[in-house]
């Protein structure tokens, strides 16, 4: 009799473990070789037509394998809302990155820290000083700032690409320590470019062995090929590009010469960090503002000088609204932005149209999970393909800031705003979001009261055509490309005149 039930009970127990134990799939992706698996099916010349593909033909979620890493793409909303805010516990930390990050020390940065109570203390720190009261303080050295930008541009107009740069890095080394900078050839912008340069290199893989082969690092420094002699290399140029500015705002601090900025501001009102280095934390914060901050704002920039010589329809809109609102009296400020909604569409309309960070900064998965069904592998790398999202590469050619105006009675409009996601999600999202958005805002609105901007005329009178290229990497700048940037009437000359008068350049904040 009991022989009978045996097999009754036994095969629903031994179904119930296979369902449990049944490995799940991984998402869907295209086809991996053995040991590199995908490595070349990422095209190097552009990487970003591949994500396309893949996203239209697998959907949501595609899975990749590189030389043994894991990497899972999110290609909608829906799987970054579900994993990187209900489920931020477990995808809130970066990839360990070994060559810049362990070894050379970059790995306290907020960008790349994965030492959660460090971490948090650091944010904490970024939203005072970055947070809505934060950021209002910089309203005015931002108005001055761009009031010398503009009278820049009016000098040299052909040089509009190495202005936005030098204008954007400027206003990060000004917010930061109060550091004020002529040019390019300032001496911390050169030392941050080759800092910069390390971590572009470090973080693409094969960039260096040992992010591959880890127990490289423990190979001393004498055998030829280590890397310990590299990392040691780095790790003194990092030490002292992170001391160096925010021992010497200490130094003015103390002999009351110090201008306003967010490293003094922080040090003059200290926060409790709950028994850590509050200096420690602090000077790290502040390191990675200007790698984080500067070149992200400034591809905003470039891109919306592109977009404006190739879609002179919008420019017109955007131009008329502002002379309706000030009349030629005076350059547009923070506080005309709610009485000037065509402008801030077309400031959305640029984000979509080119996303500065393309695949966002990278997440890891914490633990083995299921999304829909499909295994994300522990220690996978996670990509937001916020590119993707923006559906840049088919709508690329299309620029209607339109399609931001609010419609509905919810207030929604017929696409999902560019805020919410060009500037990263959840925990790690970007913390300098407001700054970036009151930069810009004032920035473009005085581009465009002030200059015209169209294509550029050859010898002959002929149209110069502006190709739409972008940049491969972690930080997507335009290619260079020639425009015509001239002041719009003589009315408007003066006004620049008068303008930097009222916004004297040097002198306290
Ligand atoms: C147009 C300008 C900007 C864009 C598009 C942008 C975008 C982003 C994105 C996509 C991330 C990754 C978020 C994630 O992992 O979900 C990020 C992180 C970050 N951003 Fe920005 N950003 C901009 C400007 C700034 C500025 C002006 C600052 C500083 C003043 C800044 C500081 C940071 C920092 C410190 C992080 C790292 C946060 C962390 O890992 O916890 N960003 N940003
Ligand atoms: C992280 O994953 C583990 C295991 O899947 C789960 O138990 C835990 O609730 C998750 N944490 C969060 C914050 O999602
Ligand atoms: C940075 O890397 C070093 C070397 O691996 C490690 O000892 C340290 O804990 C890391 N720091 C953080 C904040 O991750
Ligand atoms: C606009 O400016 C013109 C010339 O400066 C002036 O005559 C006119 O009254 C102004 N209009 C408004 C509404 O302020």
């Amino acid at each position: 009799m009991i022989s009978l039930w045996i097999p009754l009970i036994v095969a629903p127990l031994l179904l119930a473990i296979r369902l449990v134990r049944r490995p799940r799939p991984l998402p869907p992706g295209p086809r991996r070789k053995p040991i590199i698996g995908n490595l070349f099916d990422v095209p190097l010349q552009n990487p970003f037509a591949a994500f396309d593909t893949w996203r239209k033909q697998y959907g949501d979620i595609v899975y990749l394998e590189v030389l043994g890493n894991s990497i899972v793409v999110l290609n909608g909303m829906d799987p970054i809302t579900e994993l990187f805010e209900r489920r931020a516990g477990n995808y809130s930390h970066r990839p360990v990155v070994q060559m810049v990050g362990e070894l050379m020390g970059i790995n306290r940065s907020i960008g790349l820290n994965n030492n959660d109570k460090v971490w948090r203390q650091q944010r904490k720190l970024a939203a005072i000083a970055l947070g809505p009261v934060g950021a209002k303080q910089y309203i005015p050295l931002q108005e001055r700032l761009v009031a010398l930008f503009l009278s820049e541009l009016e000098e040299r107009p052909g040089d509009f690409m190495g202005l936005c740069e030098l204008a954007a890095a400027r206003l990060i080394l000004e917010i930061t320590y109060g550091i004020s900078i002529e040019n390019m050839e300032n001496p911390y912008i050169k030392e941050a470019e080759d800092i910069f340069e390390l971590v572009r290199r470090g973080v693409q893989p094969g960039a260096y062995l040992v992010d591959f082969i880890p127990w490289l690092k423990h190979v001393p420094a004498w055998v030829p090929f280590s890397s310990q002699a590299t990392a040691a290399r780095g790790r003194a140029q990092v030490e002292a590009f992170v001391n160096r500015p925010f021992e010497s705002v200490k130094t003015q601090m103390a002999a009351n010469t110090a201008r306003p900025s967010l490293v003094a501001s922080l040090l003059s009102d200290r926060s409790d960090v709950e028994g850590l280095d509050f200096e420690e934390i602090l000077k790290w914060a502040a390191s990675t503002m200007y790698d984080a901050g500067g070149e992200s704002t400034a591809i905003t920039l470039k891109s919306f000088i592109m977009a404006m010589a190739l879609h002179p329809e919008a420019q017109t809109m955007a131009q008329q609204e502002l002379d309706t609102l000030l009349n030629g009296s005076r350059l547009p400020t923070l506080d005309d932005r709610a009485s000037l909604p065509y402008v801030n569409v077309c400031i959305k309309e640029i984000y979509r149209w080119h996303v500065a960070i393309p695949l966002g900064l990278p997440r890891r998965a914490e633990k083995d999970d299921i999304y829909n069904g499909y295994l994300i592998p522990r220690g996978s790398i996670i990509l937001p393909n916020i590119r993707g999202i923006a559906e840049e590469g088919d709508h690329l050619t299309r620029f209607t800031p339109e399609i931001h105006l609010n419609k509905y009675a919810d207030g929604s409009s017929d696409a999902p705003d560019p805020l919410s996601y060009v500037f990263g999600f959840g925990r790690r999202a970007c913390p300098g979001k407001l700054l970036a958005e009151n930069s810009l805002f004032i920035f473009i609105a005085s581009i465009l009261t002030v200059f015209r901007i169209t294509k550029d005329i050859d010898s002959d009178g002929n149209e110069i055509p502006i190709d739409p290229k972008f940049q491969i990497g972690l930080m997507s700048h335009p290619e260079p490309f020639k425009c015509r940037i001239v002041v719009r009437s003589p009315e408007t000359k003066k006004l620049l005149a008068n303008q930097l008068l009222d916004r004297p350049i040097r002198g306290g904040g």
